[in-house]
């Protein structure tokens, strides 16, 4: 068999808190799975890295990384304490590159971020059928809103101009809502018919726009749905724009399947699906290119790096198990141990969350990162 390798990339804030209980879980399930599967885990990219070296990460980083078989990354940004100024402090556009420069120079173009309600997660919603939520938000990671495109004229000055360029390419349309597509097809196959589903389908895809304002790119992702949508005859299709989407995400979240999105909505629309499955502390995330399977994907928690919560043992790590688990899964093709340890990871994640109750602890202080990683480990082991 072929001998996987994972970079773990710990990175800022929390990010190293809650890849330490991912390291260790992982080395847990190797041993306990036999997996063939090695890791290796870098100081970069950092704000660490950069204090010392005046850059995020070497340059050839994105290089070094992409022999990698997989990637996890726990969360960049370090905005420092605003109370003190002459601390060392990194903008976003600096400290959070490394992040878009992957999923950009890996061509990682498909962002998927699962959402699906566990027993004894928190529930904000006081309908009993959110507890039904179980959606897939793909977003489209490669282009869009975050084409990083334009300027700033006359700076500084009251005549100020910004422009944001963004751009739409017909080529990465396509691809996004054929994966769509697919995914709702395959999510299909692995269960019943979801109960709150109208139509006799087993499958739907919503896609978002906002073509009512911004009708260029509407019209193109419009056309390029309704024309895949003819391959696709067993899969449902609905639109929403993405304010109406937001407003249904907390009104009737359990009607939703797959949902397609911009770069930017799909950004919004996932910390919206977060909370909707108990909050950040429990949303993982896959970036990935579906075509080419050479390419490292990489996993990381929806949640950023919480530098207010950082080294204070209150970081919620079961973000970044289940980026775990999804990661031990996206490899299981190399060896079913893979599968089977993602399976037991995804299992005994939510079983202990079943059997706590909301142990996040930002809720109950004296389960901290720690405590929970020591209770999973303890589970993992069996
Ligand atoms: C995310 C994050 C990033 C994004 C930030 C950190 C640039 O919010 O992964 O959702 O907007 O993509
Ligand atoms: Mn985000």
């Amino acid at each position: 068999t072929k001998r996987l390798n994972i970079a773990l990339l710990p990175g800022d804030g929390i990010g190293p808190e809650v890849m330490a209980v991912a390291e260790h879980a992982l080395t847990l399930l190797i041993d306990r799975f036999q997996l063939p599967l090695t890791y290796t885990s870098f100081p970069w990219p950092s704000h660490a890295w950069h204090q010392q070296h005046g850059h995020m990460m070497p340059e050839d980083g994105v290089k070094q990384l992409r022999s990698f078989d997989a990637i996890i990354l726990g969360a960049l940004g370090d905005p420092g304490p605003l109370d003190a100024p002459d601390r060392f402090v990194l903008p976003d556009s600096i400290s959070l590159s490394p992040l878009l420069a992957l999923r950009k120079q890996l061509d990682l173009w498909a962002c998927e971020r699962p959402a699906r309600w566990q027993p004894g997660a928190p529930q904000y919603l006081s309908d009993p059928r959110a507890n039904d939520v179980d959606m897939l938000v793909i977003r489209e990671n490669s282009e869009g809103e975050y084409s990083n495109q334009g300027g700033r004229l006359r700076a500084g000055t009251p005549h100020e101009v910004a422009t944001q360029v963004e751009v739409f390419t017909a080529s990465a349309t396509e691809r996004l809502i054929r994966h769509a597509f697919e995914r709702a097809r395959q999510r299909a196959k692995q269960r019943p018919i979801p109960r709150h589903f109208k139509d006799e389908k087993s499958a739907q895809v919503c896609l978002i726009t906002k073509r009512n304002a911004q009708p260029f790119w509407g019209d193109l992702y419009t056309e390029t749905f309704l024309r895949l949508a003819r391959e696709y005859p067993d899969v449902d299709t609905h639109h929403e724009l993405v304010d109406a989407a937001c407003m249904k995400f907390v009104q009737c979240p359990w009607r939703f399947d797959v949902v397609v999105a911009s770069n930017l909505h799909g950004d919004i629309l996932t910390d919206l699906a977060a909370v909707l499955c108990g909050g950040p502390g429990l949303a993982p995330s896959a970036n990935l290119n579906p075509e080419d399977g050479s390419i490292p994907a990489l996993f990381e928690p929806v949640h950023g790096s919480a530098p207010d919560i950082a080294g204070k043992n209150l970081a919620d790590p079961r973000a970044t198990l289940l980026s775990l688990a999804m990661t031990l899964e996206w490899l299981a093709h190399h060896h079913p141990a893979l599968g089977n340890a993602a399976q037991h990871l995804h299992d005994t994640v939510n079983a202990d969350l079943a059997k706590e109750g909301d142990t996040s602890p930002q809720h109950r202080q004296e389960k901290g990162t720690l405590e929970t990683g020591q209770r999973l480990y303890a589970l993992l082991a069996q």
